[in-house]
């Protein structure tokens, strides 16, 4: 493809960008239960009035655009309240879950540089069921993930392993409040305890939980204490594009204090070009996101996050009891809000997800763990809430049509795996594509299958594969 030779009309290009869209799931009629988090209309058209309000204006650099300091410090403070900081908290407005997470542990890495210089392969303990932001954030920062096993039944991270993992190399100690995958908070007070014990830092990943947990809380539900109330916690990530609401592009990472929040911070004058001084990842930015967030959280105040969360909750008990109600499928664990998964010891459930799917549902199908079975995820939010009879109707009778279908050819999936755990290499996978009929560069459609084959693959070559097979694509 090449850029037109000339322009096309705005009236054209509209409609072709409305057009790509025809093949996503149809989140507006709130049957995707991930990835999309969306409260009422009024409230939703404020945000995207706000976010295009500023658009253009560029956090990079407060002095020129001062009201974009202004934004970022009006959400931080109204989020370090909310989560029992008191004045000495700092922090900043990021691009996501996984930029805060990274900051966290960039910080983590330089503070200690500074205050454990004699460590030089720095590690940090978290339970399996941590975001793979961690993981990413490892990756790109040279810390090494130290991961330990969690509870089978409860899915909460087990201390006594958390303690068990920790060397003289570590330098931080990660809590999930939830994790996302079985939405279960870990104990936090007993981690951040330990945390201290060892003079170590102790991140808590409030990403989806932050907003959500902070105002069941308020509505008299019994919450696992997760954010500053803590003794020991000394940073905090929580994203307003999840359970905040906001437009996608606004999480905020938090410290205990300035002296924690100044390792995050970048500063360059060595270059020809203008002065650097960059607290998060990215350097230009949109204050979009950040006007959004402040929007809504003015547009809803506590009142309207109460409302919210009460709806999301009810939704959420409706559902959880209908899933268990029927008798191939079991929730796993305990969920602390409104995120949860499934399980069946009788059917296929990547089968399942593809049956839904068909019958225009997204759930998210998630693989299984030495110490947990392959299950489905389910996200329930403001927008997906009315919803939740019509889903346990179909997912009733997606259950019987699963039963009706013939399963995977076993020889063939061991084939299969046998193959890439040999050799996980692009033609291999080009092969294998092939065979169970996808084509290099394509998307697929049904995920089962595939998803069959990965979960039988150990994870360093199931993440290869999935490395070679996006390298395809685009
Ligand atoms: C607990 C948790 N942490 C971190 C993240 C990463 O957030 P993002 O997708 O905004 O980068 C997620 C995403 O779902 C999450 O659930």
């Amino acid at each position: 493809m090449h850029i037109p030779a000339t322009g096309m009309p705005a009236a054209a290009i509209l409609a072709t960008l409305r057009n790509f869209k025809a093949h996503d799931m149809d989140w507006q009629a709130g049957r995707v239960f991930a990835y999309v988090y969306q409260p009422d209309e009024a409230t939703a058209a404020l945000v995207k009035d706000a976010y295009m309000l500023y658009l253009t204006e560029n956090c990079l650099d407060p002095t020129t655009f001062p009201s974009t300091a202004k934004l970022e410090s009006d959400i931080v403070r109204m989020l370090a309240n909310l989560l029992q900081g008191d004045e000495q908290v700092a922090g900043n407005v990021t691009s996501g879950g996984t930029e805060s997470i990274l900051l966290a542990v960039k910080t983590a890495r330089d503070w200690a540089r500074v205050h454990r210089p004699h460590i030089l392969q720095p590690e940090m303990v978290l339970s399996r069921t941590a975001h793979a932001a961690f993981h990413k954030a490892a990756h790109y920062l040279g810390v090494r993930p130290v991961v330990v096993d969690f509870d089978p039944v409860t899915f909460a991270a087990d201390v006594t392993a958390m303690e068990a993992a920790i060397t003289p190399n570590t330098i931080l100690l990660v809590a999930s409040a939830p994790c996302y995958s079985q939405g279960v908070i870990d104990p936090v007070e007993a981690i951040a305890a330990l945390a201290r014990t060892h003079g170590l830092l102790c991140h808590v990943d409030a990403c989806v939980g932050g907003i959500h947990l902070s105002f069941l809380r308020k509505l008299g539900a019994p919450v696992t204490p997760f954010d500053f109330s803590v003794p020991g916690v000394t940073s905090i990530s929580v994203d307003m594009h999840k359970y905040g609401y906001a437009a996608k592009g606004a999480s905020v990472v938090l410290y205990r204090d300035r002296s924690l929040r100044r390792h995050q911070i970048f500063a360059s004058t060595d270059t020809t070009a203008y002065t650097i001084i960059n607290p998060t990842a990215l350097s230009s930015r949109s204050a979009g996101p950040l006007a959004g967030a402040w929007a809504i959280l003015h547009y809803l105040g506590e009142a309207g996050y109460l409302e919210l969360v009460a709806t999301v909750q009810a939704a959420t008990a409706r559902l959880i009891e209908g899933v268990n109600r029927i008798a191939d499928l079991r929730v796993l664990g305990q969920p602390a809000m409104s995120m949860f998964a499934f399980t069946s010891e009788t059917i296929n459930v990547f089968m399942l997800a593809d049956v839904l799917r068909r019958r225009g549902w997204y759930v998210q199908p998630q693989f299984s763990t030495p110490r947990s079975p392959r299950n489905l995820h389910l996200s329930v939010t403001y927008g997906v809430a009315h919803n939740v009879e019509a889903l346990l109707t179909d997912l009733a009778a997606s259950v019987e049509e699963v039963k009706a279908q013939p399963p995977f050819d076993r020889d063939f999936l061991q084939t299969v795996a046998a193959a890439l755990a040999d050799d996980p290499s692009p033609a291999t996978l080009a092969a294998l594509m092939a065979a169970v009929g996808l084509q290099p560069g394509a998307l697929p459609k049904e995920t089962a299958l595939i998803n069959e084959v990965l979960d039988a693959l150990p994870d360093a070559v199931a993440n290869a594969v999935l490395i070679d097979f996006f390298n395809e694509l685009g």
